[in-house]
């Protein structure tokens, strides 16, 4: 299939871009590369041994997304394209709610118009707010905190109402848990600008000697050790999971929401001892005062997306945290 993947140039994307490439597809990227960096296409030509198909572009160039659906013969598109930070989802609505959003409309528009109807959606843990039961499974009621959060909830309801309006439209919403770790190679990765939010690009830079110390945002939760208890997820199996979306798409129609997780949760501790096996390091860390807006614990049941995409991570804790000096 020749399969479209909006901001194929970020983490998840890139990462899928193996996978799909591997697999036999055809994958051509549209990223405006206002979160990731060129010369991640050179490291996927290493990987892959040829060039892949990119355009430099944004999704909210309608025309544009019409003209690469049409060239390439576009069979589906998997949109990976936004904004993702929590924080600065805060300080700025309405870019987030413009390039996720409208971002979204635009592409919709675009596959109506071109009779491109099979999507896969990157959605997110986020949408089901503080977890009322654990773990969780898809009819969790979903609800936002912060306008990154809102935005794939109203992305996840557009969808919905496309996929009720037009029986042709398949589309598939995958909700991913906490993804980590990167492709064998070294590569590619996660490659945050500046001072990382997120826990495991964050030890990274600890361990490469980039930061002094990891703050450990709270140590009084109810949980195993009294930290944060999330379902981390190898950015790999993750990417499989696209894979494995995209079959699923082959015969079904509507819309589907599935969840992306391993379905166990580890804790913060957890994942630094991990990580201080996987680099043969010591981490430098400290207790800090509970993050604002974060949650105890949260973790997915992972029933669906096994029963339904025959898909299973596989990848233990040690491959999440193993450390991969960059490769300059
Ligand atoms: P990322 O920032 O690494 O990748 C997103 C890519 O989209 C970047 O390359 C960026 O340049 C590109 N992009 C952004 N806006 C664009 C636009 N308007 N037009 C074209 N390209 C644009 O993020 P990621 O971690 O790979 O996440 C991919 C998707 O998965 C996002 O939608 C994110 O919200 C979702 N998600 C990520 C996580 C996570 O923890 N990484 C968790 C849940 C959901
Ligand atoms: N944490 C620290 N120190 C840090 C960073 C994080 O102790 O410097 C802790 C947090 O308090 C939390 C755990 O590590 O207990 C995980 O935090 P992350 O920021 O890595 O991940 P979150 O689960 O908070 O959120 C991330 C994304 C969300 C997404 C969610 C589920 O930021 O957008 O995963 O996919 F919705």
């Amino acid at each position: 299939m020749n399969i479209l993947l909006t901001g194929g140039a970020g983490y998840i994307g890139s990462h899928t871009a193996v996978v799909l490439s591997e697999a036999g597809h055809e994958v051509v990227v549209l990223d405006n590369f206002c979160n990731s960096k060129k010369s991640v296409l050179t490291s996927l030509q290493q990987i892959l041994g040829k060039e892949l198909i990119c355009i430099d572009g944004d999704i909210r160039n309608t025309p544009l997304v019409i003209k690469i659906l049409k060239d390439h013969q576009i069979n589906a598109v998997i949109h990976f394209a936004g904004l993702k930070a929590v924080g600065e989802s805060v300080q700025m609505p309405i870019e987030y709610y413009a390039n996720n959003a409208q971002g979204t409309i635009s592409l919709l528009e675009a596959m109506k118009s071109t009779g491109v109807k099979a999507l896969v959606f990157s959605s997110s843990a986020t949408v089901y707010g503080d977890p009322q039961y654990l773990p969780i499974d898809e009819n969790h009621p979903t609800s936002a905190t912060n306008p990154y959060g809102r935005s794939k909830l109203h992305i996840e309801e557009m969808l919905k109402d496309v996929a009720i309006s037009d029986a042709e439209w398949k589309i598939i919403c995958l909700r991913y848990f906490n993804p980590v770790g990167a492709h064998d190679s070294g590569l590619i990765r996660e490659d945050p600008q500046g001072i990382p939010n997120n826990l495991m690009p964050f030890i990274l830079k600890v361990i490469a000697g980039d930061l002094p110390v990891l703050n450990v945002y709270g140590k009084d939760y109810p949980t195993i050790d009294g930290t944060g208890v999330r379902d981390y997820i190898h950015v790999m199996d993750l990417a499989e999971g696209h894979l494995a979306a995209l079959l699923f798409l082959s015969n079904r129609y509507g819309w589907h929401v599935i969840n992306l997780g391993t379905g166990v949760g580890h804790s913060v501790l957890e994942m630094i001892h991990a990580s201080e096996e996987g680099s043969g390091k010591k981490i430098n860390f400290q207790f800090a005062p509970r993050r604002p807006g974060d949650i105890a614990s949260c973790y997915a049941d992972v029933k669906k997306a096994n029963q339904d995409l025959a898909w299973v991570a596989t990848r233990t804790l040690q491959e999440m945290c193993l450390y991969r000096p960059v490769k300059k």
